[in-house]
Formats: C-alpha cells, structure tokens, sequence
C-alpha cells in the first residue's frame, strides 16, 4: 500500500505551539543555547567538549554533547564526507542543538564544521528563534584552532597519515579545506592551553554573557 505522502509536505503540517522558552527556562532553573566547536581533526574538540560537558553536570547543569564519530554511526551513517554530506550533516546537527536548547539543555557539539556558509546556517537556525516574541536561542562559536602541522603530529587515529599516502579521499586541511571562523565568540589554541584551561575560559564567556543564570 502506498503512503499518502504530499509532494509539499510543510503544506500539511502545522506548528503546535507550547510553552514559551522564557517559561520552560524559568521552569527548568536553566538557560538553553548551543556551543559549537569547530576545528580540524585532533585539534581536541571531542576533549574539550566532553571535559566540558562534565564540568557542566557536575554544576548540576544539564548539558549533553553531541560528536562527530558519533553521530555518524547513528543519525547520519548515510552521509559521507563530500562538500554535499558534509553540508546535510552540518544541517542536521544544527537542527538537532536547537531542540536540545531549546529544551533548557546545554547543547555542545563537536564537529570539524569545516564551511563557513554551514556554521552561519546552524547560527542563523538559532537566531531564527527569536520570532514571535520569545527571545532567540544563543548560539556560540568555538574555535578550537592549532596548527594543521600540530594536528598532523598528533594523528591519534592515524587518518593524517592515511590522507597523506591517499587512503583517504577529501581528508580535512590535507585534501578538503578548513575555512577558520574570522569572528568566533571563543577562540582557544589547544596546543599552548592544558584542556582544564580551555574549559575555564569558555566557563568565563559564559559566564560573563550571564548565560547560566
Ligand atoms: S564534518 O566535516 O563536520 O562533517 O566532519 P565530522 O562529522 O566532524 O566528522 C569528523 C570525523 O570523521 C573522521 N573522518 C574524517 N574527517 C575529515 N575528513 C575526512 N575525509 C574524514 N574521514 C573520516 C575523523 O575521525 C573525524 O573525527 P575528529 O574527531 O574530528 O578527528
């Protein structure tokens, strides 16, 4: 039997209004928003993000991280890593960040996010929030930066090499680009700073922008 399905499906559908967000925040005792590491591979976003998200629970914060590695064995094990998937896996992040904040939860993602039309897609999904009354959800840019040489000595999967002996085809900072963010909110250089460090600044713009009142 054939599912009626419209060609036009967002015809069909209708938006089910809820609380607003100010209410849920209220409710819940906490501000939802999304961090959003960008860098290459092994520049230590996974690190910094779980030894984030650790710091944040123990607050008694909810928080919940969401991983490149990860996410790809799951949600996004269709995509590969053409400019194509990368853009689809990078849409579907964003969408999924924005309704963990927008649940009160603090949403940490790691993933190289290596375009800078893709990273302004996911920040303008979040912007876009603030229609209708309630205020938008933050969004905040980390750039986890080192070296592509200091990347490449760390290799801890091996891939820098595999990319250099081209085992693997469009392998980020060797044969795809990295378009570096100009104007992140956070910018750490994870090679001069130790990882408890790098949480504590990113700890100190969030608390200086007020957001874990
Ligand atoms: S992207 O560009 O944001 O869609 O990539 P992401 O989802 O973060 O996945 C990055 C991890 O996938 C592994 N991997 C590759 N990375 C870059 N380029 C290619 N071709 C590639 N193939 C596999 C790699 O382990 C990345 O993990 P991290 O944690 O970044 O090192």
């Amino acid at each position: 039997r054939q599912a009626a399905v419209s060609d036009k499906p967002r015809e069909n559908i209708t938006w089910h209004p809820s609380l607003s967000r100010r209410e849920r925040n209220e409710l819940r005792k906490q501000r939802g928003f999304t961090i959003w590491l960008t860098g290459l591979s092994a520049s230590g976003k996974s690190t910094v993000a779980t030894a984030l998200e650790q710091h944040l629970l123990h607050l008694g914060l909810a928080a919940y991280r969401l991983d490149g590695d990860n996410v790809r064995f799951g949600l996004n094990k269709d995509l590969g890593f053409s400019e194509k998937d990368r853009n689809e896996n990078i849409r579907r992040i964003a969408e999924v960040a924005k309704l963990f904040a927008d649940s009160s939860t603090i949403a940490i993602t790691s993933f190289i996010s290596p375009y800078k039309a893709d990273r302004k897609i996911a920040r303008d999904l979040h912007s876009a929030t603030g229609q209708g009354g309630d205020e938008s959800i933050p969004f905040i840019e980390a750039y986890i930066d080192i070296p592509l040489e200091v990347a490449e000595q760390r290799d801890p999967k091996g891939l820098y090499k595999k990319a250099r002996a081209g085992e693997i085809p469009n392998f980020t900072g060797i044969s795809a680009p990295y378009e570096a963010p100009d104007a992140a909110e956070i910018h750490l250089r994870t090679d001069e700073l130790s990882v408890e460090e790098s949480v504590a600044k990113i700890m100190e713009y969030l608390y200086s922008q007020s957001l874990l009142v």
